[in-house]
């Protein structure tokens, strides 16, 4: 696809209204401070947002939890984290300046003590830096930890009325709950302390560059949306594989597994996002209620349904790149017996007007070949006349594939006439790549998200509703699993497309999993 250059248009459509707001000068107070994600994700998307000299002029974070560091280890361990996760090197002159915007307070969080501390330090901090005491507090902790901090937060008078400046904010990180009914009991425990207009619950797909795009090409050109219903769509597909193990993190993927980490939250969005209706604003409420109305619409499976629909498996051993890699049950911190999915793909029906009968399949898996996320929606088959009238040589249907990582982008698959004498017909691709179009390397989701929270956009953040309403879509399978007593799972060896069960789901409808 041939691409022009870009140029900056105040009429470009985002997919939230963050346009219009601006990041105001806070302090970003990290629960969890010293720990992984600040480590890799938080302190890193700060520090691109420092660079691109978007970061509002008085700000501040300060790291909170239990381990024993100060300021100056606070930001060697910043540096450290920069150094080997952020998407561009630290610049050295602008580094001394900006490190002196980073503070650490150390205590554990159930402890009032420490949020006495805390406040203490805020109060010394704030007027030094030209902070009004806008807060942000992103609880980068377990759940269990949730609680307790949300309470000693508000016991220690840290958080302001909603409609009172200046503001407090939650950040609260996924998972929210691990069933319907433990969200519920989550967002009530945020909700003692914090009204939902000061809740920013993150999903970081919705921050993802291409995520947001897929709204802007289905919204900002005409030439989709018409064809963008059951009429015209024989199917949906999306796969989000990876090409990791568990890693290190046997102790929490043990508990949650594929569905829960990955389903529940991320791929149920990247759903609602593809078949929501078009917003008729794109002020953060309305998106959000027409991205609800999508789960709301989900159709629920009865366990039959459930057995014959939704697949699940564990990884065996196999390679990555030609090393011998071991079973997910071998794995450090996994239980040998463990019946924790690591694959899950299914079939689902959103049952409206626009998709009645169009199956949805959701594919996703650790240790698959390669690491990719991509949405494809296949349109139906031309009619058997014409280039299509010979059952032994179909013409392909076309495909619009968006690729949502690594390789961002789309691709639509049309039939072309081979040259020559003959008629004979060809699928090409026109494809558009961002990388080779917009050239510079796309923000990571953290950043575009903490920046929407520093301006009060919660457009891409989960509303306590939508949580529970993919919930309650997802708990009926996660039930049927667990009084189903099965020992074992099906089995795919690491670095394979996922076990036999999962061609048979889509095979069984005369479909098959794209290649990727
Ligand atoms: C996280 C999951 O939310 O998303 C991980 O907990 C998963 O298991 C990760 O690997 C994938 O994110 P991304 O941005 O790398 O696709």
């Amino acid at each position: 696809m041939s691409s022009p250059t870009p140029a900056p248009s105040p009429n470009l459509l985002t997919a939230g209204s963050s346009d219009n707001l601006f990041p105001q000068p806070c302090t970003l107070v990290i629960f969890g401070g010293s720990g992984d994600l600040s480590n890799r994700k938080l302190l890193p998307a700060i520090y691109n947002l420092a660079l691109d000299g978007v970061l509002p002029t008085n700000f501040a974070v300060v790291g909170f939890a239990i381990d024993d560091l100060d300021d100056v280890r606070f930001r060697a361990f910043a540096r450290n984290g920069i150094d080997k996760f952020s998407r561009r090197p630290v610049v050295p002159e602008h580094w001394s300046d900006y490190e002196r915007s980073l503070f650490y307070v150390r205590g554990s969080f159930n402890e009032a003590e420490a949020y006495q501390r805390l406040k203490a330090r805020l109060e010394e901090i704030e007027p030094a830096a030209g902070i009004p005491g806008n807060r942000v507090f992103y609880l980068a902790i377990p759940p269990s930890l949730i609680d307790v901090s949300v309470r000693q937060l508000a016991a220690a008078e840290l958080v302001r009325p909603p409609t009172e400046l200046p503001f407090s904010r939650i950040i609260v990180e996924k998972p929210i709950g691990r069933d319907l009914a433990s969200a519920r009991t989550l967002n009530d425990t945020v909700a003692q302390a914090f009204d939902e207009s000061q809740v920013y619950r993150i999903d970081h797909y919705l921050g993802k560059e291409t995520v947001q795009n897929v709204m802007v090409m289905r919204f900002g050109n005409a030439i989709f949306e018409p064809l963008w219903n059951q009429k015209y769509v024989d199917h949906v597909q999306i796969t989000v594989a990876e090409e990791e193990g568990v890693g290190t993190r046997a102790r929490y993927y043990e508990e949650a597994g594929a569905t829960r980490d990955m389903v529940q939250n991320h791929m149920l969005q990247l759903l609602c996002t593809i078949a929501m209706e078009p917003p008729w604003s794109n002020a953060a409420e309305v998106v959000r209620d027409y991205k609800l109305a999508v789960l709301r619409c989900l159709r629920p499976m009865a366990e039959d349904e459930i057995d014959k629909s939704v697949i699940r498996a564990q990884y065996g051993p196999g390679f990555e790149h030609g090393v011998d890699v071991p079973g997910y049950r071998r794995e450090e911190g996994v239980k040998p017996d463990s019946t924790t999915e690591t694959y899950v793909c299914m079939k689902l029906f959103v049952d409206n007007w626009r998709w009645s009968g169009v199956p949805f399949y959701l594919r996703h898996g650790k240790r698959l070949p390669k690491r990719a996320t991509e949405i494809a929606v296949q349109f139906k088959d031309v009619p058997e006349v014409l280039f299509n009238r010979r059952p032994q040589t179909p013409v392909e249907p076309n495909v619009l594939a968006l690729r949502i990582q690594p390789d961002e982008g789309m691709s639509l698959r049309i039939c072309a006439k081979l040259p020559g004498p003959k008629v004979k017909i060809y699928p090409v691709k026109m494809d558009f790549r961002y990388g080779s179009t917009f050239g510079e390397q796309s923000p990571e989701a953290y950043e575009r998200l903490l920046l929407d929270v520093m301006a009060g956009d919660p457009t891409l953040f989960m509303r306590r509703d939508a949580v529970e309403a993919s919930w309650r879509w997802v708990t009926p399978i996660l039930d049927r699993w667990k009084h189903s007593g099965t020992r074992w799972l099906p089995e795919y060896p690491a670095g394979t497309w996922g076990p036999l069960e999962a061609d048979k789901l889509i095979a069984s409808d005369s479909r098959k999993w794209r290649t990727l």
